[in-house]
């Protein structure tokens, strides 16, 4: 197993295009500490804007971060509050930069269920970046898959089409993703070993890789060492391995 210090990330070899992240472990880290529950995720703030860059920087092409799931909702609305607080603050103070990087920015989740004042800075965020030609900033907002799914499958059902017509193709088109690859490299912080009803149509051949750090540490030095496993890892997507003799 590979641990801080063994830098050894291929910068020439595979990158996945893709990168889904569950940001977990902030209150943990906050409780740990004896700090507010919220100072953890402010601290977690600041990794997003940490690995946002290392993503730019060794050229990933899109990059989705779980930042609040449909199930957040049922949180204390102080901790609710503070979180859109930290989502308005994260939009103004880096829309300058998104633009300036050639980020393209987007959201995947039920936006319409969050404050006005944030769907408006997700409305501008996500106009002013559309023509951008850089890394795809996905921002999974009020988000959970089976809601995506379920939604999805109203759309298909809206639209009349017959159920032969139905193909893989038209379902993935129907999600919140469309357009975007499928995630090669699916990241969870904290501990926990589980998707928690993130991108799971999506992640059907994503490699997975789960780390014990929380994600207010989680920092270059630690999503390098994800990308090191993840080059370590031989992608079959269900056929034979390419060494292997096919008689
Ligand atoms: C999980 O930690 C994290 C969240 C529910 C929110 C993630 C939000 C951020 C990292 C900050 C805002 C995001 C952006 C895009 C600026 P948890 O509270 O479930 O931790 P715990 O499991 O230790 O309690």
């Amino acid at each position: 197993m590979l641990s801080r210090g063994d830098n050894k990330l291929d910068i020439h070899g595979r990158i996945p295009s893709h990168v889904g992240i569950i940001m977990d472990g902030n209150g943990r880290w906050a409780e740990s500490r004896g700090l507010p529950r919220i100072e953890g995720h402010r601290r977690g703030s600041e990794r997003v804007k940490e690995i946002v860059e290392v993503s730019l920087d060794i050229g990933i092409k899109c990059i989705t971060l779980y930042a609040f799931s449909t199930e957040n909702w049922q949180r204390p609305k102080s901790e609710v509050s503070m979180l859109m607080k930290l989502l308005e603050l994260y939009l103004k103070n880096e829309l300058s930069k998104l633009v300036k990087k050639g980020i393209v920015f987007r959201t995947i989740g039920e936006t319409w269920r969050l404050p006005e004042n944030i769907q408006k800075l997700i409305k501008d965020t996500t106009e002013m970046t559309a023509s951008n030609k850089g890394m795809t900033l996905v921002a999974a907002l009020s988000y959970s898959s089976r809601n995506e799914i379920t939604r999805g499958i109203k759309k298909i059902i809206a639209s009349g089409i017959k159920p032969e017509e139905v193909t893989e193709d038209l379902v993935t088109s129907s999600l919140d993703t469309d357009g975007l690859p499928q995630p090669d490299l699916i990241i969870r912080t904290s501990g926990e070993r589980r998707l928690s009803n993130f991108l799971l149509w999506q992640s059907a051949y994503a490699e997975l890789y789960f780390t014990d750090v929380l994600w207010p540490d989680f920092d270059k030095e630690e999503f390098m060492l994800a990308l090191q496993d993840f080059q370590g890892r031989e992608r079959r997507f269900g056929s034979l391995p390419v060494s292997s003799n096919a008689s």
